[in-house]
C-alpha cells in the first residue's frame, strides 16, 4: 500500500465523519465541560441508539432513558433513574471527575448516579451502538469504569449478560417495571437459577411462576424456551467462575430484544422493518398455563383435559380436591419405595422436574447415574441432562414438582418405584405368573432390566454360554458391578418351556438353603424371560465325576459333603420348606457346584409342590430324566417325596462310582449300576463298584454305609424307602443299616458289546429279557400294562426306554 493510498483512506475517514457529525448535529458523548440537559440527547456514533429525558406512558415524570433512534414508537430499553424520577425539566445529566455520573434536580440535588470501581482522570460518558452508555477515561476506550449493560432494567440487549458471578454473588437479571407509566422496579424478574444445574426462571417476588429445563449444552430443553433460530443465537457462558446467559444477532442489521413485562410474562421481540412493527417471537411462561400447577408427583400436558394429570402408579393425595381442579396438593404413591429393591420407570417427553432438591454430576454415564440413585434412599428420579455427547447426571432428592409432558418435550426421566409398581409395569404377563395378589406380594422378586442382561451378557453371545437347562439356554453374565450371574433364557419358540419357566419363578423364589442355587432376580421384558441365578464357578456335578481326569480332584470327603448336601437341600426341599416340593428332575448335572464344591440343587422347572399330608400325586405326563426315574413314577406316572429319594439313590451311586446308571456296561450281564450294584451287595462285594480314586482315601466304612444307603433308597417300592431326613441322619451317624430289598429297574438299555457294530441292533437273546421280565417291577410294570390295555405308544415307549424287544400281542 503506497502513501498515496494511505493519505486517501485518512482524508476519506476524516471526510465521513465531518459529515457524519454535520448530518446528525449531534454527538454521542456527554464530557465534563457539556452536560445533558433535559430537551437534549447523544446518539450513537452509527445512530442507532439515543439518549435523553422522557415521559413515560401518561406520566409527567422526567427519566434518563435509552431507546432506538430509528424506530418510531418509542421503544425504551434502559432507564437511569428508574426508582427517582425527576419532576420536572431541570434534570441534568453530569460527569464528574473520578467518573461519576450524576442526575441533578432544579436544587442541585442529586437524584441519580453512577456507582465508579476505579477512577478515570478525564472521564467520558459515551453512548455505544450497541445500546450501552459507558463511562471510561477519553484516552481509553476498551476499558470502562462503569457501562449500563451491568444494570440491565426490564430489557436484555444482544450482548447485555444475565446470571450469576459465583465468586462475588452478584446475580444480573431483568426485572419488569411497575406499570406503562412507571419504570420503577416491578414485581417480576427473569433470570438464571443455578440450584441444581443453570436453568432460567421466572419470579413474582421470591415465588417461582416459572422454570426452564436445565441447560443441556444445546438449549434449555422443551420449545417453551429461547428455541435456536435464524435471527439470534445465544450462549450460556458456564464456568466455576460464572453462569450467565447472553445473545447476539446473526445479522446487526437486524433488531430484537428480550423483555420482562408487569404481568409477567418474558417476552422476545422482533423488529419487522417492512411491517414497521415489533413482533413477538415467543412468551415465556406460555399461555397454555401448565407451569407449575399440578403439584408433586403431578404431570401437566397441555391437550389433555383436565391438563393435570399423576405420574403411572401414583394416586392424587385428596381426591375430592383434585376432582375440583384444584391440583396444588399433587399425588402420592400407591405402594411406598423400600430403598432396597426398587427399580425405576422411564418417562420419556417430560419437562424434567424442579431442581431445587437436586443434584448434578458431570460425566457420569446413565448407568452410573441409576447406581448413584439407588445407593441414596433420598433420590427418587434421575435422568441424563446433557445432549452435547457428555454425559451429565442429575439426581432428585425431593418430590418432583412441575413436570410436564408432551411430544415437544425431549428429556427422559427415570422415576424410582417400589419393586411391585415396577412388575405390574413389565407387563400383564408377569401377572399371570401369580394366581393371586397375595401369593405376588410375598414375590417381591428382583426385577432385571433386558438392557442390563443384554450388556452382561454380551447380547447372548455364544461364548457366553455355558448350558442348556430344561427349557432353553444357560449364559454366564457379569453385571456392571462384576458380580457374575448365571441367566437362563427361556426359548421363545417354547410353549412348553413357558410352565415350566413360571413353575421355576414361583417355587425358587419362595425358596432358600444352603444347599439349593439362588435366584437373583428375573427379567420379563416383551418377548424375553429370564431368571437370574447366582452364578456357580464350579460347573455340575457330571462335569466333575463322569470325566476321568476331573473325577481324581474329587477326593472322598468332597463327594461325602456333596453327597450330604444334596440330602440336606432334598429334606429343606421335602420337609422344611413352605411349600414342601417334590423336584422330580434331580441327576447329577442339576447338581451345580459352587466356589467351595458345595453342591446346590437347581433347575425347578418340573419341582411340584404338594399341599398338607398329600404325599403323592398322579400326572398324565412323566417328566424328568431316565435312569433316574423311580419305577411307578416312570410307568405309572404317581410320583412322591420318594420318587425324589430313588434318584437321590441313584446320584448317590454315581459319585461313589464315578459311573452313569443310565449308559452302564459290565461284561457279564445287562445291569444297570444299579442292577449291578445290587449283585455286588448281594455277594459281599460292593468295594468293586468305589471309584478307585477314592478307594486310598481311607474313609472305607463311610463309602460302604453310603452305598448301602443308597441301595435302601432306590428299592422297588416307594414305602421301603427312607425319607429324607432319615437319610441325613444316617448319613452322619453309624450302626447297622437295614437290608436292601431288589432295586427298581436295574436291567440296562445298553445292548451287549459284542453287537455294538449296530446301533440300531436291539437285543436278541431272549433269555435276555426273560431275566430281565422275571425281576420284580418289570414284571409288575408289564402286568399293568397289559390288565389296564395301555396303549401300544406306551409299549414302544416302554421298549426304546429299556432296550426290550416287544411283540404286540
Ligand atoms: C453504589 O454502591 C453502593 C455501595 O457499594 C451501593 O449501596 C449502591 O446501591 C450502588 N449504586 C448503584 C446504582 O449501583
Ligand atoms: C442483514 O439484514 C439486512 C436487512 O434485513 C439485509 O439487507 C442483509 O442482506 C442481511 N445480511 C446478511 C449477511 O444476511
Ligand atoms: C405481557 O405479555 C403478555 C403476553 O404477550 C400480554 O398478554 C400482556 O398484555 C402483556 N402485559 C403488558 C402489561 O404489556
Ligand atoms: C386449593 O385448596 C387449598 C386447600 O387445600 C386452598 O387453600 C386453595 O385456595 C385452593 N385453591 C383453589 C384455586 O381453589
Ligand atoms: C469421563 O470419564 C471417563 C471414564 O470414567 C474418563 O476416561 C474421561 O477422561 C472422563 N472425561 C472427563 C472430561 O472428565
Ligand atoms: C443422600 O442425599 C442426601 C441429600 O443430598 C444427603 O444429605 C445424604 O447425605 C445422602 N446420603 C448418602 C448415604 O449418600
Ligand atoms: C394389562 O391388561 C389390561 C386389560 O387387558 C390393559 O388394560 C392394560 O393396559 C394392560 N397393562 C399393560 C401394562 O400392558
Ligand atoms: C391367594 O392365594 C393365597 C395363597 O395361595 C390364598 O390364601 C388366598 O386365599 C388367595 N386369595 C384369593 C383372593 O384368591
Ligand atoms: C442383540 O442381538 C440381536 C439379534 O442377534 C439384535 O437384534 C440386537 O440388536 C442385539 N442387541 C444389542 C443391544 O446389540
Ligand atoms: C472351583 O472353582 C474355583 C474358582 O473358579 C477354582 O479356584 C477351584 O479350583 C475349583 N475347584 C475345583 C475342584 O475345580
Ligand atoms: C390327611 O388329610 C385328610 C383330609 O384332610 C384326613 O382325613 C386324614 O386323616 C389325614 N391323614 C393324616 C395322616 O394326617
Ligand atoms: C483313577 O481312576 C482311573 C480309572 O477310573 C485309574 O486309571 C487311575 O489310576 C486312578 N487314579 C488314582 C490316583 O487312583
Amino acid at each position: 500500500m503506497g502513501l498515496q493510498d494511505k493519505k486517501d483512506i485518512f482524508s476519506f475517514i476524516m471526510i465521513n465523519l465531518l459529515l457524519t457529525s454535520i448530518v446528525s448535529g449531534s454527538t454521542d458523548t456527554i464530557t465534563s465541560s457539556i452536560p445533558l440537559k433535559d430537551g437534549d440527547t447523544i446518539i450513537s456514533s452509527r445512530g442507532l441508539f439515543e439518549l435523553g429525558f422522557f415521559s413515560p406512558g401518561n406520566s409527567k415524570n422526567r427519566y434518563i432513558g435509552i431507546w432506538y433512534k430509528n424506530i418510531p414508537a418509542k421503544t425504551v430499553v434502559w432507564v437511569a433513574n428508574r426508582e427517582t424520577p425527576v419532576i420536572d425539566n431541570s434534570g441534568m445529566l453530569k460527569i464528574t471527575n473520578p467518573g461519576v455520573l450524576t442526575l441533578t434536580n432544579d436544587k442541585n440535588t442529586i437524584v441519580w448516579s453512577s456507582n465508579v470501581s476505579k477512577a478515570a482522570p478525564n472521564p467520558i460518558a459515551q453512548l455505544l451502538d450497541s445500546g450501552n452508555l459507558v463511562v471510561r477515561d477519553k484516552n481509553d476506550n476498551i476499558n470502562f469504569v462503569w457501562q449500563s449493560f451491568d444494570y440491565p432494567g426490564d430489557t436484555l440487549l444482544p450482548g447485555m449478560k444475565m446470571g450469576k458471578d459465583l465468586v462475588t454473588g452478584r446475580e444480573s437479571y431483568i426485572t419488569s417495571w411497575k406499570n406503562d407509566d412507571d419504570p420503577s422496579t416491578g414485581e417480576y424478574t427473569f433470570g438464571c437459577d443455578v440450584t441444581g444445574y443453570p436453568h432460567q426462571v421466572i419470579k413474582k417476588g421470591q415465588v417461582l411462576q416459572y422454570r426452564s429445563e436445565p441447560w443441556n449444552g444445546i438449549d434449555f430443553g422443551g420449545i417453551s424456551v429461547l428455541p435456536q433460530n435464524a435471527i439470534y443465537k445465544f450462549d450460556m457462558v458456564f464456568n466455576e467462575h460464572e453462569v450467565l446467559y447472553t445473545y447476539k444477532m446473526f445479522n446487526s442489521s437486524m433488531i430484537s430484544r428480550l423483555t420482562m413485562n408487569h404481568s409477567g410474562v418474558a417476552q422476545r421481540w422482533v423488529w419487522a422493518d417492512q411491517a414497521k412493527d415489533w413482533i413477538v417471537y415467543f412468551s415465556i411462561p406460555a399461555a397454555d398455563g401448565c407451569d407449575l400447577v399440578c403439584g408433586a408427583y403431578g404431570t401437566c400436558a397441555i391437550n389433555s383435559f383436565p391438563k393435570c394429570g399423576c405420574l403411572d402408579k401414583f394416586v392424587p393425595k385428596y381426591q375430592n380436591e383434585w376432582n375440583g381442579a384444584n391440583w396444588s396438593k399433587g399425588c402420592v404413591r400407591k405402594r411406598p419405595l423400600n430403598c432396597k429393591t426398587d427399580g425405576f420407570v422411564k418417562h420419556a417427553n417430560i419437562k424434567l422436574p424442579d431442581f431445587q432438591y437436586s443434584m448434578f454430576y458431570k460425566n457420569v454415564t446413565l448407568a452410573q447415574c441409576e447406581k448413584l440413585c439407588l445407593k441414596n434412599c433420598s433420590c427418587v428420579a434421575y435422568a441424563n441432562i446433557l445432549k452435547t455427547g457428555g454425559t451429565g447426571c442429575m439426581l432428585w432428592m425431593g418430590d418432583l414438582v412441575d413436570i410436564q409432558e408432551g411430544p415437544s418435550f425431549s428429556s427422559v426421566l427415570y422415576v424410582r418405584m417400589a419393586s411391585s409398581d415396577l412388575e405390574e409395569q413389565v407387563g400383564n404377563e408377569t401377572d399371570q405368573l401369580y394366581a393371586n395378589e397375595s401369593q405376588k406380594e410375598d414375590l417381591e422378586l428382583p426385577l432385571f432390566s433386558l438392557s442390563e442382561v443384554v450388556k452382561a451378557t454380551h447380547n447372548f453371545s455364544l461364548s457366553d454360554k455355558i448350558g442348556e437347562g430344561g427349557y432353553g439356554p444357560v449364559y454366564k453374565g457379569v453385571l456392571q458391578d462384576g458380580k457374575e450371574i448365571a441367566v437362563k433364557r427361556l426359548s421363545k419358540t417354547s410353549n412348553q418351556g413357558l410352565d415350566e419357566f413360571k413353575n421355576e419363578v414361583i417355587c425358587i423364589s419362595k425358596l432358600q438353603h444352603r444347599n439349593l442355587v439362588r435366584l437373583l432376580g428375573c427379567c420379563i421384558q416383551g418377548d424375553e424371560k429370564m431368571l437370574i441365578y447366582e452364578y456357580m464357578p464350579n460347573h455340575s456335578l457330571d462335569y466333575f465325576i463322569f470325566d476321568e481326569s476331573r473325577r481324581k480332584s474329587l477326593d472322598w470327603p468332597s463327594r461325602f459333603n456333596i453327597i450330604n448336601g444334596i440330602a440336606r437341600g432334598l429334606q429343606y426341599l421335602h420337609e422344611d420348606s413352605r411349600l414342601r416340593i417334590i423336584h422330580r428332575d434331580l441327576k447329577a448335572s442339576n447338581i451345580l457346584l459352587d466356589f467351595d464344591m458345595n453342591p446346590k440343587i437347581s433347575d425347578f422347572g418340573m419341582a411340584r409342590s404338594f399341599i398338607g399330608n398329600e404325599t403323592q400325586a398322579n400326572t398324565m405326563k412323566v417328566v424328568g430324566t431316565y435312569g433316574y426315574m423311580s419305577p411307578e413314577y416312570a410307568v405309572d406316572g404317581i410320583f412322591s417325596v420318594k420318587s425324589d429319594v430313588f434318584s437321590f439313590g441313584v446320584l448317590v451311586l454315581e459319585i461313589v462310582s464315578g459311573k452313569k446308571n443310565r449308559g452302564f456296561f459290565h461284561h457279564d450281564h445287562h445291569h444297570n449300576l444299579l442292577g449291578h450294584t445290587w449283585l455286588l451287595y448281594q455277594e459281599g462285594r460292593l468295594m468293586e463298584i468305589v471309584d478307585p480314586n477314592i478307594t486310598d482315601s481311607c474313609h472305607l466304612y463311610e463309602v460302604l454305609r453310603s452305598i448301602e444307603l443308597a441301595l435302601l433308597c432306590v428299592q422297588r417300592n416307594p414305602d421301603d424307602r427312607p425319607s429324607m431326613s432319615t437319610v441325613v441322619v444316617t448319613l452322619s451317624s453309624e450302626g447297622e443299616l437295614p437290608e436292601a430289598k431288589q432295586p427298581g429297574f436295574f436291567y440296562t438299555e445298553h445292548i451287549p458289546r459284542d453287537d455294538k457294530s449296530s446301533s440300531t441292533h436291539a437285543p436278541s437273546s431272549t433269555s435276555a429279557m426273560t431275566i430281565t421280565l422275571v425281576n420284580g417291577v418289570v414284571r409288575y410294570v408289564f402286568r399293568k400294562m397289559f390288565k389296564n390295555q395301555m396303549s401300544f405308544f406306551l409299549q414302544v415307549m416302554y421298549k426304546f426306554l429299556y432296550g426290550m424287544k416287544l411283540k404286540r400281542s
